[in-house]
């Protein structure tokens, strides 16, 4: 959907992050799984992962609250103004309230609603093209959008296959309305496709269990993925939304400063760098510190390029996501 270039468009003002101090690294992995450093490297790209300490209660709610604190005090906004919350997470801890409510209670957020979103690892983008839209309709003004996962809490650590991929992290932004209608997100795209479900889900009961997927022990309340139907979908999928959102908002890749992709796995992010030809400082990346951390992975990776100076005003940036439902979705803003 291309934006109309009327009326008035967005800002991002500020954005924010948390990640939990805990690291867990390939080597600690190797202590508890049948893998290697050298494997995880070669497959992922990945060396360490952020995993909240569940014994102190940290989770995705203390994940949302501490990045939205951060952005609020990062943007200097009166938590009063803004007048909509959008937690996007798949691993909540209580599914009432909403992890939105409860980081709208901690910054004193009182004027806004909330609610959250759950689009697994295409949430956060989900979350700001919502915000976005509902900005350029008049009916809010000022939206915090927050990515939350603590994927570590619905880990199955005796699963090599998936647990070595995740880790934990939040990142919001604070999106506001701006009188220049061309500012802000000028193409946007939302899509699922259902039918991939069984590829990455989340059973709590037996009976949710697939058929394809009966042969081997499940743990109830943890994530199970077919990695390389995953990984095929991605790269295609990655590459389409990419083409097809520079195309619609008729943009050449040349034009675009950042291109911000979920951190999925390094090989996927890097298939797409080759094909579009870019070179690696337009195309962020954090998973090799940080792990895929679903929801918080573009929120994370915006704040650190926000607060390393690589957000400048008037760039054109690229946010993509892809994750399970099977969802994805593209964010093209002029920032
Ligand atoms: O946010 C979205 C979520 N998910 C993704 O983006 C995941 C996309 N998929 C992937 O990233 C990759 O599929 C994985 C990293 C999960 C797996 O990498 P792969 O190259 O697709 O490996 P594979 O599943 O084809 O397995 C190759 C071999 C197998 O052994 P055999 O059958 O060839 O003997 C696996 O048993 O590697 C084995 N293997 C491992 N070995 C050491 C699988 N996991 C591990 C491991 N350590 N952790």
């Amino acid at each position: 959907m291309t934006m109309p270039p009327e009326g008035h468009g967005t800002r991002i003002l500020g954005t924010g992050s948390a990640t939990p101090e805990k690291v867990l690294s390939n080597q600690d992995l190797e202590q508890i799984l049948d893998t290697s450093d050298e494997w995880i490297r070669q497959r992922t790209g990945i060396r360490t992962r952020r995993v909240v300490d569940q014994s102190t209660g940290a989770g995705t709610i203390s994940l949302a609250c501490d990045a939205l604190e951060n952005a609020v005090a990062n943007t200097g906004i009166d938590p009063l103004e803004i007048d909509l919350i959008i937690c996007a997470t798949c691993t909540q801890e209580m599914t009432c309230p909403s992890a939105a409510c409860r980081a709208q209670a901690r910054v004193g957020a009182f004027n806004a609603a909330a609610f959250d979103l759950a689009a697994a690892c295409s949430g956060y983008v989900y979350g700001i093209n919502i915000a976005d839209t509902l900005i350029r309709q008049g009916r809010h003004k000022t939206i915090a959008v927050i990515g939350a996962d603590a994927m570590s809490t619905v880990m199955d650590y005796s699963e090599r296959s998936v647990s070595i991929l995740f880790g934990d992290a939040a990142g919001a932004a604070i999106i506001t309305r701006d009188e220049n209608p061309e500012r802000g997100c000028i193409y946007q795209n939302l899509g699922a496709d259902g039918r991939g479900w069984e590829c990455l889900y989340m059973p709590r009961r037996e009976i949710d269990v697939p058929e394809s997927d009966k042969e081997t022990p499940i743990r109830l309340g943890c994530l199970r993925m077919n990695g390389r139907e995953v990984f095929k979908f991605a790269v295609k999928k990655f590459l389409s939304v990419i083409e097809t959102t520079l195309q619609e908002a008729n943009i050449s890749i040349d034009d675009v400063s950042q291109l911000i992709c979920h951190q999925s796995n390094l090989r996927i992010i890097e298939s797409a760098r080759e094909r579009l030809g870019l070179e690696k400082d337009r195309v962020y990346v954090n998973i090799d510190r940080v792990g895929n951390s679903s929801s918080g992975s573009i929120g994370l990776c915006l704040d650190e390029l926000n607060q390393a100076g690589r957000i400048r005003e008037g760039e054109i940036v690229l946010m993509v996501a892809f994750g399970g439902g099977m969802t994805w979705a593209s964010s093209l803003w002029r920032v």
